[in-house]
């Protein structure tokens, strides 16, 4: 099916229908981008919830938080599942440590997104590989490079479809389910953090509208994608 026909399919649902449509349709050939993060966490329970069997992965960057390990135990562990990790290539990651150190991605973007590549974008293409749809938790509230994104697009750049169910939510939408549905999430939103990646690019943020401020923090927010998705 095109995308403008499942546009018409998926017009008037709500997300919980859009979900169980998707899910039905595509069976093992869909599955959830999950970051851990709050919006990833109201999706895994929510897709947990429609097939206990549907396909969740993490990219597991190697420089994660160690309250995103934590968070993985406890949605493994309350729903009984395991999250597949998908690990960066070890000659890539030795590679790059070896010639430019630890922590080469403050020096420039150039360098930031060369470790964006290797840890998170070629682990992504191996993830992807075989799917038809990648589910994400992408709003468009989040910040400007994300405010033309749709609930369903095509992804020209792997070649498939993404579904983004909470593109009109709202944080507070977000922060509501978690709490009524009692869903667990990284403790470091309680700590300030209201999106997280990895941890030495990921800072607290007091009192900022921005709810990406702490992220990538020294970089223009036109800047701050680290190429999951970029169209
Ligand atoms: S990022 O591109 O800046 O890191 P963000 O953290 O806002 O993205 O997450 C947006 C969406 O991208 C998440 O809802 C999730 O679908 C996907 N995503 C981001 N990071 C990961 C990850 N480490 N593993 C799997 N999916 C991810
Ligand atoms: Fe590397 Fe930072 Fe990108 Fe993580 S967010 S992959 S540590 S540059």
């Amino acid at each position: 099916m095109n995308i403008q026909n499942l546009k018409q399919l998926l017009e008037d649902l709500n997300t919980h229908e859009i979900l169980k449509v998707m899910l039905d349709r595509y069976g093992d050939k869909i599955a959830l981008a999950s970051s851990l993060g709050a919006e990833d966490q109201v999706l895994t329970d929510m897709i947990l919830k429609i097939d206990k069997n549907a396909n969740i992965f993490t990219l597991d960057t190697g420089r994660l938080p160690k309250e995103t390990y934590a968070l993985i135990e406890a949605v493994n562990q309350k729903y009984n599942i395991k999250l597949k990790v998908f690990f960066p290539d070890t000659k890539a990651v030795e590679n790059l440590v070896n010639q430019k150190g630890m922590f080469s991605f403050y020096e420039s973007i150039k360098n930031r997104k060369e470790c964006c590549y290797i840890r998170k974008i070629e682990p992504l293409k191996r993830a992807l590989n075989g799917l038809e749809v990648w589910i994400t938790g992408l709003r468009s509230a989040q910040s400007i490079t994300r405010s033309d994104c749709e609930i369903v697009e095509f992804d020209e750049v792997n070649n498939l479809i993404k579904l983004n169910p909470l593109v009109n939510w709202s944080e507070d939408d977000v922060w509501e389910y978690i709490k009524r549905h009692n869903v667990p999430y990284n403790k470091l939103h309680d700590k300030s953090y209201p999106s997280i990646g990895c941890e030495p690019c990921t800072r607290a943020v007091e009192n900022s509208l921005d709810i990406r401020a702490g992220r990538w923090w020294w970089e223009d927010p036109e800047h701050k994608e680290c190429g999951l998705h970029i169209k």
